[in-house]
């Protein structure tokens, strides 16, 4: 608190937390422990990758970007997506690029989620959901992942839907414990929603 009684921060900030991925790191490095809690890539950066950086830095390629993506990366993308997945999307209207996953989970939650609405997460979770979801003001429903497999018991994911839910978090394969949901599992929560 300042002199005349007011927080610097605001009152959403105040409730974050450090990482616990961070905070894992520095006490395995404090102990000499196996670190298991972050990876960290052993292994150069491609070479085609490196050479078109090196090709946009010498090209002035230097303008603002199209916030949702450059059009060939995003038509990229959708090639992949149909190769890899056979799925179509449209690289125009369905593909938004991010600065990686912790971007696009904040700005999903942003985009959907009002303040006092419900969304349902699985637990444990991974640790961003926590801060997402006190930015969007939004309420976090917990159902329990049970080991050793990680389902959820059914009839508690059924009372956690109410008439505030406005979003479900589904990560699969999930972090931290590697679950891969099911396909009964995917289809309850989609009747669900
Ligand atoms: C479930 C999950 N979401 C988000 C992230 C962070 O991803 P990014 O670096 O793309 O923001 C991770 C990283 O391990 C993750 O496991």
């Amino acid at each position: 608190m300042s002199e005349i009684g007011r927080k610097k921060i605001s009152a959403k900030a105040d409730q974050f937390t450090e990482s616990v991925i961070r905070e894992m790191s520095r006490v395995a490095l404090q102990y000499g422990a196996v670190n298991l809690a972050q990876g960290f890539p052993d292994f150069p950066c491609p070479l085609e990758l490196k050479q078109a950086a090196y090709e946009a830095i010498e090209a002035d390629v230097n303008q603002y970007a199209i916030t949702w993506g450059d059009r060939p990366f995003r038509q990229a993308i959708a090639n992949k997506v149909r190769w890899y997945l056979g799925l179509d999307i449209d690289p125009e209207t369905q593909i938004t690029v991010t600065c990686g996953s912790t971007e696009a989970m904040a700005a999903v939650m942003l985009a959907t989620v009002d303040p006092g609405e419900e969304v349902i997460v699985f637990e444990p979770y991974y640790e961003n959901y926590g801060p997402d979801a006190i930015l969007a003001g939004a309420t976090p429903r917990y159902v329990t992942l049970h080991p050793p497999d990680w389902t959820f018991d059914q009839s508690e994911l059924r009372q956690a839907f109410n008439a505030n839910t406005k979003a479900i978090i589904i990560n699969t394969p999930h972090n931290p414990t590697g679950k891969v949901f099911t396909r009964d599992e995917l289809s309850l929560i989609a009747e669900l929603c």
